[in-house]
């Protein structure tokens, strides 16, 4: 892609074939412009899958939901037949979003002039158009995105895909210590809007555990932090980690069940993340908003149902983890923001998978 002078030097700053214990990180720029959300909305975002919702949403025809990832307002609903289908939630006559919210539609109706489309997408009425020449001569149904189920996961793809989900992290899926997806139940879903880049966040994430011991003082124990392990895949990492062992007393202390035995922390690339811990999964899906605030969508998965007041206790625990590292990502966006910070530098011993990260980011970017 050809890029204006100033962005491309921007992005030449960043040298992915350093190794990484010379490496600078990416520059502030990347985290604070508007060019670079632009960028990576045509650059990242429009060739990856990106997973924006739940199969559980969806149970019978007609059920919906819509969303706007970046500029791109979307509806995903199950057809007449219980066939997943994905729209551009754009009306065909003057561009009007069609849909909103999530619920059940026999059919969709443009709130603007009436314009209503079938579940299969097709303009099957527009009132008072009939002299219209267009109605003959163009394809005015809404314009289809491809989509599919990933485990329990909806995913959308802008662009066109290499491959599907199922081939493509068919490694990620190997790299868990368990089949990650199984006997899982969703149970709740908690967002939260956080005032960073989106890639702040996900570097938070793919720090190798850099940053337990210091924000999360309360996981740390929890975890075998000398263990951690991490694994870079074509588009992915995983950072695993070992349950500290309880002695027998504490065993079935409300820490030792929610993260026992195994904690596995999967990355897709760009804003996907999936823990699989004790009995839980949770997901983290980040959405940019604008170039210093993203939101975060948080879906809890249970084995079976959880007893009512362990949910409770456990939904607060990773509630007190996720303020801790929303603050951090506010003081690092901060930083970014002052004018006073140009490149950091990685720690090799912890960092690969964020280095990883912005290797993908800069290939993307040169694409
Ligand atoms: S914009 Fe949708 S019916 Fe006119």
């Amino acid at each position: 892609m050809r890029q204006a002078p100033i962005l491309s030097e921007q992005i030449q700053r960043f040298r992915p074939d350093d190794p990484i214990e010379t490496a600078a990180t990416p520059p502030a720029s990347w985290y604070t412009t508007q060019s670079f959300l632009e960028l990576e909305t045509d650059s990242v975002f429009q060739n990856q899958w990106l997973f924006v919702g739940r199969r559980d949403q969806l149970q019978k025809p007609g059920d919906y939901f819509s969303g706007t990832f970046l500029r791109r307002p979307y509806v995903v609903v199950l057809d007449d037949t219980g066939e997943l289908r994905a729209f551009y939630n754009v009306c065909s006559h003057h561009g009007t979003c069609v849909a909103t919210g999530e619920g059940t539609a026999e059919h969709f109706v443009c709130p603007y002039h009436g314009w209503t489309y079938d579940r299969q997408g097709a303009l099957t009425k527009a009132p008072l158009a009939g002299a219209m020449q267009s109605l003959k001569e163009r394809n005015l149904d809404l314009t289809p995105i491809r989509v599919c189920q990933w485990g329990p996961f909806i995913g959308l793809h802008f662009g066109t895909p290499s491959d599907s989900p199922d081939t493509l992290l068919a490694p990620l899926i190997k790299a868990f210590a368990t089949d990650p997806f199984e006997n899982i139940q969703f149970v709740r879903r908690v967002t939260y809007q956080v005032e960073c880049n989106w890639k702040v966040f996900v570097n938070n994430f793919l720090d190798g555990g850099y940053h337990v011991a210091h924000v999360h003082p309360e996981l740390t124990g929890q975890l075998e932090m000398a263990s951690y392990r991490s694994t870079l895949g074509e588009q992915w990492s995983m950072q695993s980690c070992p349950a500290t062992s309880h002695p027998e007393s504490d065993a079935s202390s409300d820490s030792a069940v929610r993260v026992s035995g195994h904690a596995d922390y999967a990355w897709i690339y760009p804003n996907f993340m999936i823990n699989r811990y004790g009995p839980w999964l949770d997901t983290n899906a980040v959405f940019p908003i604008s170039p210093r605030r993203c939101l975060v969508v948080f879906d809890y998965f249970h084995e079976g149902p959880p007893e009512t007041g362990f949910l409770e206790r456990s939904l607060a625990a990773s509630d007190q983890v996720q303020q801790e590292d929303i603050e951090i990502c506010h003081r690092v966006q901060a930083g970014l923001n002052s004018g006073a910070f140009h490149q950091g530098v990685y720690a090799p011993g912890f960092e690969a998978p964020m280095f990883h990260f912005h290797r993908l980011l800069h290939a993307d970017f040169q694409a």
